[in-house]
C-alpha cells in the first residue's frame, strides 16, 4: 500500500490512557452514512454542538467541506469516492487517536470503503450509523436541487439515481429521519454516543 521505502514509525511519548486523562473519555469515530438529503450533515453539526457542551472534545468532519478542501481533487467516479473514503478513514483514524470523538457525514456509498474506515479506525472504535431516509424523502426534499439536475441528465454518477448506495448490513444505529422529526434523530444519536462513551466522573468541563 505504501508507495514509500526507508521510513520508519516514531513512537509518540503519550498513550491513550494519557489522553483519555485529558480528554476524560476515549476517541473514537461516528460514522454517519446514507444518501444525500438524508440529514447527515445537520445530524452531525447537531450532534457536534450538543456534546462539546457536554464537555467532549470532538469534530466533524464533513463531505461537502472536506471536498473543498484535502479533497478537492476528487470528482464522483467509484475510483474517487474509494479514495475520498479512504482518505477521511484514515483522517478519522487520526483524530480518534487523538483522543477526540470524531463526527463524519460522508454518503460513502461502497461497503467495502466503509469497511476500511472502520478497520483503520480498529474495530471498537468505530460506530457506523446509517442515517436511512428512504430516496423518495430524500429526492422530495432535495435542498441543494441535485436530484432535480440528475432526473434532468444534467448532473451524472449522481447516488440514488444512476450511481449506487449499498445500505449497511450491520450498522451499530440506525436513524430513520422520514419517521422521526430532526429533534428526536438527534435526541437518538446523541443519547447512543453518550451511552457508549462515558465520561470519566469529574472530567467534564461543561460550556
Ligand atoms: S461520497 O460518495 O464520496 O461519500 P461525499 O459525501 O463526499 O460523497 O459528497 C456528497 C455531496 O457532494 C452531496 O451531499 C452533494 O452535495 C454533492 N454531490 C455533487 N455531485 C454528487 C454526485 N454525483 N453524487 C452524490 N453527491 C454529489
Amino acid at each position: 500500500m505504501a508507495k514509500s521505502t526507508n521510513i520508519t514509525a516514531v513512537d509518540h511519548h503519550v498513550d491513550s490512557q494519557h489522553r483519555r486523562q485529558r480528554f476524560g473519555h476515549d476517541g473514537v469515530v461516528i460514522w454517519l452514512t446514507g444518501l444525500s438529503a438524508s440529514g447527515k450533515s445537520t445530524l452531525a453539526m447537531g450532534l457536534e454542538e450538543r456534546l462539546l457542551s457536554l464537555g467532549y472534545a470532538c469534530y466533524t468532519l464533513d463531505g461537502d467541506n472536506v471536498r473543498h478542501g484535502l479533497n478537492a481533487n476528487l470528482g464522483f467516479s467509484p475510483e474517487d469516492r474509494a479514495e475520498n473514503i479512504r482518505r477521511v478513514g484514515e483522517v478519522a483514524a487520526l483524530f480518534a487517536e487523538a483522543g477526540l470523538i470524531c463526527i463524519t457525514a460522508f454518503i460513502s456509498p461502497y461497503r467495502v470503503d466503509r469497511e476500511k474506515a472502520r478497520f483503520a479506525a480498529r474495530r471498537s472504535r468505530f460506530h457506523e450509523v446509517f442515517v436511512a431516509a428512504d430516496l423518495a424523502t430524500c429526492e422530495g426534499r432535495d435542498p441543494k436541487g441535485l436530484y432535480r439536475k440528475a432526473r434532468a441528465g444534467q448532473l451524472h454518477d449522481f447516488t440514488g439515481i444512476d450511481a449506487p448506495y449499498e445500505q449497511p448490513e450491520s450498522a451499530e444505529l440506525v436513524i430513520d429521519t422520514s419517521s422521526q422529526t430532526e429533534a428526536q434523530s438527534l435526541d437518538l444519536l446523541t443519547e447512543y454516543v453518550v451511552r457508549h462513551n462515558p465520561q470519566a466522573p469529574g472530567s467534564s468541563l461543561p460550556l
